[in-house]
């Protein structure tokens, strides 16, 4: 298993005391990172070792290194003698030397303090993995063959590279001490799969707060977030993978409802966010490390769909696929957001079931693959839908596919609305945060509706819901929606009910 490392990032040494004792329950090891001090108070970090019982890292990082050292105008002959003061004085487990320089006095004093080498390479350009894989394994090997603990640090920019340090985790598996990781958000995978990625532990820092430093590099997560979300100290070679895709993803809800229904159902599994630019490599990706099911969510839920080796009707009808599951046979697509915002409706419209739908009149704004769900749920329910949207060719294509009616999201529309209707349903990103004030159909007017039910979930309420609710009518925003899919899919993943 790999261990959990807290990079101690204060600029006092009170500080970084600090951040030990909060996050001490979460954590096996901490790196100190002696250039983020203060120079007047470098020297109290001779007394860490005596102070805590964990194994440390003595690391004093270069600029180049994303390092603070020479900030105040220190020299490198400075840097080796503050290396070399500190290894003497006994204590560290570790000191990190970066790869591109000899440092032959701090290595011999290392030596002979007992103290292992790591040698580590950073490239904050994000060019390293644009290299062939059996380079950057050669790179990792040569390092290892010498005795050091070779340290890959790289900028991981995209879908591709990801793939890539994958790959190099695959190819250098052999070489036991190591540690992989990818930094910013695409490399987020590596640090919270670290077993995965060989990695002999992973970094993390304090989660900030009001004037707290921030993390020390790009994509780190907090102790607590590892450990208590993504049950980091209990991932094994029999943990089970999922995770949630899209573009951007950093703000997806799926691992908080995934990752509790896992814990709660006892499953050694965890769930985490990937961000992906590109599916292909995605997939892939997924396949080295055995990753079981995935949820897809905006850009890529078309693309899911042309990526797997079968499709379920859900999924070929609507065009698209928020959920893959990886099977002996290959990927399987699915659909759960259409069964997810069916299974929501009837206590929201007051009704005693689905089948009470039938028959009844619907408005659908928008065309787009939110909209499709909702067109084949509502339809398979037996609804009268009139699809109306800004791209009027785009209503008419769903609306002719369904046997539906389409028209324009404009007051031309208003005499296919005369009567009133029984549900409105609202799938375009017209109101949604940070464009708040904006009505997508401003002209309508609700009166007579069972439910306006809008898929937007931030703002809690947006302009729709808010003018529907002031005349009386019931409303309903996106989260329950997301909410159901998941269920449906965790019962997928896991073939166990999501709890609460
Ligand atoms: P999603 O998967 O979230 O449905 P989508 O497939 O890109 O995303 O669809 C976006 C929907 O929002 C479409 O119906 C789009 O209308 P167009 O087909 O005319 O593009 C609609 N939409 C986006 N911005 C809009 C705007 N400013 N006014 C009206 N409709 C808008």
């Amino acid at each position: 298993m790999s261990s959990l490392c807290l990079c101690l990032t204060s600029s006092s040494f009170n500080g970084a005391i600090a951040q030990l004792e909060r996050y001490g329950e979460y954590i096996d090891m901490a790196e100190m990172r002696l250039d983020l001090l203060n120079p007047d108070e470098r020297h109290k970090a001779l007394k860490l070792p005596q102070i805590t019982g964990i194994p440390l890292i003595l690391t004093i990082r270069l600029p180049q290194d994303g390092g603070k050292w020479g900030e105040f105008g220190e020299s490198e002959e400075e840097r080796i003698l503050l290396f070399k003061k500190m290894l003497e004085s006994g204590g560290w487990t570790f000191v990190d030397l970066e790869d591109n320089r000899l440092m032959a006095d701090t290595q011999a004093a290392a030596l002979s303090s007992g103290v292992r080498i790591i040698r580590s390479v950073h490239d904050f350009q994000g060019s390293l993995l644009n290299l062939p894989v059996a380079e950057i394994s050669g790179q990792i090997r040569r390092i290892a063959d010498k005795g050091y603990i070779p340290k890959i640090a790289t900028r991981c920019t995209g879908s591709r590279q990801l793939l890539t340090l994958a790959r190099t985790a695959v190819s250098t598996e052999s070489v036991k001490d190591k540690v992989l990781l990818g930094m910013d958000e695409y490399g987020i995978p590596s640090r919270i799969l670290a077993h995965r990625f060989g990695s002999l532990w992973t970094y993390s820092s304090a989660a900030g707060g009001p004037g707290e430093p921030v993390s020390a590099a790009s994509g780190q997560l907090d102790p607590e977030t590892l450990t208590n979300l993504y049950r980091f100290r209990d991932i094994d070679d029999s943990t089970a993978l999922y995770g949630v895709t899209g573009n951007p993803i950093a703000h997806s809800l799926s691992p908080e409802l995934h990752n509790r229904w896992l814990q709660d159902s006892g499953l050694n599994g965890t769930y985490i966010p990937i961000r992906s630019d590109d599916m292909a490599a995605l997939v892939e990706t997924c396949d080295i490390w055995g990753l079981k099911g995935l949820s897809v969510t905006v850009p890529h839920k078309k693309k899911a769909l042309s990526l797997c080796d079968y499709a379920d009707i859900s999924a070929r009808s609507i065009g698209a696929a928020n959920t893959l599951l990886r099977g002996g046979d290959g990927w399987r697509a699915r659909n759960t957001d259409a069964e997810g915002f069916l299974k929501t409706l009837p206590a929201a419209m007051n009704l005693r079931s689905i089948e009470e739908l039938n028959g009844k009149k619907a408005l659908i704004i928008g065309a787009g693959g939110a909209a499709r769900a909702a067109v084949y749920a509502l339809t398979k329910a037996g609804m009268k839908l009139v699809i109306l949207n800004r791209t009027i060719e785009k209503a008419r294509h769903l609306a002719e596919e369904t046997k539906q009616q389409w028209g324009a999201l404009s007051p031309e529309s208003f005499s296919l609305l005369e009567g009133g209707v029984d549900l409105a349903v609202q799938t375009t990103n017209v109101g949604m945060f940070p464009d708040s004030s904006s009505d997508p159909i401003p002209w309508w007017n609700p009166s007579g509706c069972l439910l306006v039910y809008d898929m937007i979930y931030q703002p809690e309420e947006t302009v729709l819901l808010a003018r529907s609710r002031g005349v009386g009518i019931n409303t309903k925003n996106g989260s329950g929606m997301l909410e159901a899919q998941a269920r449906i899919q965790f019962e997928l993943f896991t073939g166990r009910k999501a709890g609460t």
